[in-house]
């Protein structure tokens, strides 16, 4: 029995996500070649933080930059290592639009979180908000599936296929740059987006 509820659902996964991930969250490791080069001391947010594996990536390449994390699950936050807790800040609460300033973030990043909203729209709305004019947006996620039966599968997981994430991007935000692979011969594609807050 999957829950209904995300942050029930992270409760139990939380226990197992770094050790099964790296099986289906393809790009994750070689997301940093897609960080732009952004001012010494930014503002980085990394949305749907979860246990951590891209703020550590993020205090690595922007050694200077004031990074925060923002998660609803306090389960997968409670995995974030404490060195890299020690070196950001931490939100533990759902992400909407009241959760920061307007114009704040130079960098806003979003990895395979943005599928599991419920309320896309409301999700772009907001970082198109927080972030500053001309900021970057940095998204990997699932893209696409030709087989129904997975998209069902997966949305009994959270992960919702049927909005389109990156179509809506792309309307959004002026495209920098964007890769899609394969992944298990064609079950799913996954997508990197860097877009920029420009339109
Ligand atoms: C698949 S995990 C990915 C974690 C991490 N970004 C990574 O790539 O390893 C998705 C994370 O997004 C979080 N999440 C999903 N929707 C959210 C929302 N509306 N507000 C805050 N966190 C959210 C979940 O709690 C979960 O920790």
């Amino acid at each position: 029995m999957i829950p209904d509820n995300l942050s029930d659902y992270y409760r139990l996964h939380a226990r197992f996500f770094d050790m099964s991930r790296w099986s289906f969250l393809f790009g994750r490791n070689s997301l940093p070649k897609l960080f732009p080069t952004l001012r010494k001391q930014a503002q980085i947010l990394d949305l749907g933080c979860g246990t951590g594996k891209h703020l550590k990536q993020l205090v690595q390449q922007y050694p200077q930059a004031s990074i925060t994390g923002i998660d609803l699950s306090e389960d997968m936050m409670g995995k974030i290592p404490v060195h890299i807790k020690e070196r950001v800040d931490l939100i533990n609460e759902e992400y909407t639009i009241e959760s920061f300033e307007e114009n704040q973030f130079d960098l806003i990043l979003a990895s395979y979180s943005l599928s599991m909203f419920s309320e896309l729209n409301n999700g772009l709305i907001a970082i198109k908000k927080h972030l500053k004019p001309d900021g970057y947006i940095l998204v990997l996620d699932f893209d696409s599936t030709p087989h129904p039966w997975f998209s069902t599968w997966m949305a009994q997981n959270h992960v919702h296929f049927k909005d389109r994430l990156f179509k809506h991007l792309k309307e959004v935000f002026a495209t920098k740059k964007t890769e899609s692979k394969k992944a298990y011969f064609g079950l799913y594609t996954y997508t990197a987006f860097l877009g920029i807050n420009s339109k």
